[in-house]
């Protein structure tokens, strides 16, 4: 286990629970995906959903990335984060009207559209500020990712994207909104997709899409292959970073450029997921029936994704040096699903031992909630003195 002995003395002193994150292995992260990034010539915009915890915004805006957004307010955040709005995207299904305001006001790079009604809307909105909006197609290209079926997101079934039946009918509609630019085409069929193939498909698959609108006589400067790359939450000491190499390999092989055209890409979890902790304490060890419930003082309110994907998380005990036995590992909110996950192998353990929640970078902070009204958690960094 690869926390220093000073950073465990600093985690007794701060209050639990808190959220912990390793900012050398951040930028070692970000290091690697940006030199991918740069061989191949590709472009990335960050996935501020998977999270928008300001010190983390800064350390990826620092290198060069953009930001992938699916609110006004995460336009808004980005904006005041420093992120070039030339490299601001702006996806999602139910985009409001105030946020499409804000994100003209704002000059973003492209709205990812997801329905012909959004079309109509940024059209007319546009035309009201006198303003021209650039924008990508999210086509549904019913691939399934093989993922959890909350985060897939590209079946014909899913609420995201434009399905192909509809090309003519948008196509249309393109050719008499003067407020709208059509720029590209863009994908985005899941996360924490380890089936790297499945990449594979959705190259041969876009590729074939864009040809429909390249028949019509659309220019497609721009490709965005959306994020999902998935990251091992089982063993992350031995795989602390996504399999970058896999995955962009594969695309460059696979995936048919058109001349002038750059290929955007969407990462979250892939670049937060692994320096981020979850640090809390074991507020009581509980007999239960043929096993120890540990109960600790973080709950699904600080890290949901177990509670919501069936999500396990790597746990360790940092304190413990003891034998080992099994736990059920589960939160203090008065829900059954508040836990952490079932017969957990860890050292023996007592009240007052901390333990760390693994991989929680991502889609934890974020997604924190003051559900039984807990406090919102602290976050802290490696460099914290
Ligand atoms: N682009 C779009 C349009 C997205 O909707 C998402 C994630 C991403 C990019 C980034 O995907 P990533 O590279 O992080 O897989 N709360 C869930 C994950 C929800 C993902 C939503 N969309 C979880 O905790 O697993």
């Amino acid at each position: 286990m690869n926390f220093e002995e000073q950073k465990i003395s600093d985690f007794k002193r701060w209050e639990t629970p808190f959220y912990f994150y390793n900012i050398s292995l951040l930028r070692e992260t970000l290091q690697l995906y940006v030199s991918y990034i740069n061989k191949y010539n590709y472009h990335a915009h960050y996935a501020l959903k998977a999270n928008a915890n300001e010190r983390i915004l800064e350390e990826i805006r620092s290198v060069g990335l953009g930001a992938d957004c699916v609110s006004g307010n995460e336009v808004a955040l980005a904006l005041k984060s420093g992120f070039d709005p030339k490299k601001i995207v702006f996806a999602g299904v139910g985009k409001s009207d105030k946020e499409i305001i804000t994100a003209l006001n704002g000059g973003i790079f492209s709205f990812n559209c997801e329905s012909i009604p959004e079309i109509e809307v940024i059209n007319n909105i546009a035309s009201g500020l006198g303003a021209t909006a650039q924008v990508s197609l999210r086509i549904n290209p019913d691939i399934d990712a093989h993922t959890h079926k909350y985060i897939s997101t590209g079946r014909a079934q899913d609420k995201f994207g434009i399905s192909p039946w509809m090309f003519q009918e948008v196509w249309q509609l393109l050719l008499r909104c003067k407020n709208v630019r059509l720029i590209g085409l863009h994908f985005h069929i899941g996360s924490q997709i380890t089936e790297i193939p499945v990449f594979k498909t959705l190259c041969e698959r876009a590729f074939e899409l864009q040809k429909w609108f390249i028949q019509q006589g659309a220019t497609l400067p721009v490709l965005n292959l959306g994020g999902g790359l998935g990251v091992d939450y089982a063993d992350p000491f031995n795989h602390a970073f996504a399999d970058f190499d896999s995955y962009f390999s594969l695309i460059n092989k696979h995936l048919k450029v058109l001349p002038n055209q750059e290929i955007h890409f969407e990462p979250g979890r892939a670049l937060v997921a692994q320096c981020g902790f979850l640090i809390s304490r074991v507020l009581y060890v509980k007999q239960g029936r043929g096993i120890k419930f540990a109960i600790l003082d973080a709950g699904m309110n600080n890290l949901i994704r177990p509670a919501l994907y069936g999500a396990r998380h790597h746990i360790v005990n940092l304190l413990s040096k003891g034998r080992t036995m099994r736990y059920h590992v589960v939160g203090p909110v008065c829900e059954s699903s508040d836990h952490f996950g079932k017969s957990f192998l860890l050292p023996q353990t007592q009240r007052g031992d901390l333990v760390a929640i693994c991989t929680a970078g991502a889609y934890c902070e974020v997604m924190g909630m003051s559900y039984n009204q807990r406090d919102i958690a602290k976050a802290y960094y490696s460099d914290t003195l």
